[in-house]
């Protein structure tokens, strides 16, 4: 943990950020172990720029700092909100933070706890640490990539128990909730990497398609984008299936994902480009007229977040390194019609992408995954 905590004061003296305050989520449990719920009771950690620290919470909650292996100076307040201003002031003084300004998780911190922070900085206000804080957790070690590993096999045995069970007239919820089930059986975490998207037909053509009382029916194309967590990490996963006999058009797209996902795969390695991966998938797409239909980057990094860097668009200079995780998950997306993604879990290395993610890709009867 404290291997984390210079890496974090490394990266602040690189990208001169006098300060850093996260609430709860994967880069405080990154740095330090503990896990909050984000609720309405502010909850801060703050680090200055010598790698001091400070946690301003509830007290109820301080029973969690026993078990962690660094040293972290807590500030408590009660269930009365009047005593929350106190603990703020004692954390800032602690810290001597009057003219400190303060880097902040641009997708998570909220204002909530901006506003007492707002409070103790005097003339000092907020930066956007998101570039400072991208490099912290973007490559992982080799236990972080066996986890991934292993919420990927987890996903993938659950989605075989799901589609044993599923029949003509269930609808897109009573597979998900089956699903769901079945993640937590295999051995998922109960924080799974997010709510799973089961689409038929049509439905398969919104990529973020939201579960619904839709029946399956002969002649749907079935797209299930699903994921599992293991001790913290994640993993995403999207599979489409057919039941019945599908549009042909649909079995030919299915065809076109399947090559460029295989070519984003394919394409990368460490030292290239992020956006060479992309690229490569999207050219698939685009010599087969399907361009305007790919609707979406070619991937996301995945690890203790569903959606992390290293991001896999187009114009992305980044510089894949060995440890870096992402999705490739092209899709071609036909409104009124449905749409298919093949999306799987990749670690770079010094000659390729390492796939996590196993379980077959080509557009398929459900049924021959029934015995698997
Ligand atoms: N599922 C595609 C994306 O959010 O990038
Ligand atoms: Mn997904
Ligand atoms: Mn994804």
């Amino acid at each position: 943990m404290q291997e984390r905590i210079n890496k974090l004061i490394k990266l602040m003296a690189e990208f001169t950020m006098p300060g850093i305050a996260l609430n709860p989520g994967p880069t405080l449990n990154y740095l330090t172990g503990l896990n909050f719920h984000l609720m309405e009771r502010p909850t801060v950690l703050l680090i200055t720029a010598g790698g001091q620290t400070a946690l301003v919470l509830p007290a109820l909650e301080t029973g969690k700092l026993a078990d962690i292996p660094i040293k972290i100076e807590a500030f408590t307040y009660s269930d009365d909100p009047e005593t929350r201003p106190e603990a703020f002031f004692r954390a800032a003084d602690y810290l001597g933070l009057g003219s400190t300004d303060l880097g902040v998780e641009a997708t998570r911190m909220r204002y909530l706890e901006m506003m007492y922070l707002g409070d103790v900085l005097g003339e000092a206000g907020f930066l956007d640490a998101s570039a400072c804080l991208a490099g912290l957790r973007m490559t992982k070690d080799e236990t972080e990539i066996k986890k991934m590993h292993q919420a990927a096999i987890i996903a993938q045995d659950a989605l075989l128990e799901t589609l044993k069970g599923i029949k003509a007239g269930m609808t897109e919820k009573e597979v998900a909730n089956q699903l769901i089930i079945q993640l937590l059986r295999a051995g998922s975490g109960p924080e799974l990497s997010f709510s799973p998207i089961v689409a038929f037909g049509e439905n398969s053509a919104n990529p973020h398609s939201t579960p619904s009382d839709r029946r399956l029916k002969e002649g749907d194309l079935l797209l299930v984008d699903w994921g599992a967590s293991y001790e913290g990490y994640l993993s995403d996963i999207t599979r489409a299936f057919t039941f019945g006999e599908v549009d042909p058009e649909l079995l030919k797209i299915g065809e076109i994902v399947l090559r460029a996902n295989q070519a984003g795969r394919a394409a990368g390695r460490a030292g290239i480009e992020a956006g060479s991966v992309d690229r490569a998938s999207r050219a698939v797409i685009e010599e087969a007229g399907y361009g305007e239909a790919f609707t979406h980057r070619t991937g996301h990094g995945l690890g203790m977040e569903a959606h992390e860097e290293p991001y896999i668009f187009e114009n992305n200079a980044l510089v894949l390194e060995p440890g870096m995780t992402f999705t490739v998950e092209p899709g071609i997306y036909l409104a009124g019609k449905g749409g298919v993604r093949i999306e799987d879990n990749v670690v770079v290395t010094e000659t390729g992408l390492e796939t996590l993610t196993d379980l077959p890709r080509q557009v398929l009867p459900l049924e021959s995954f029934m015995g698997l």
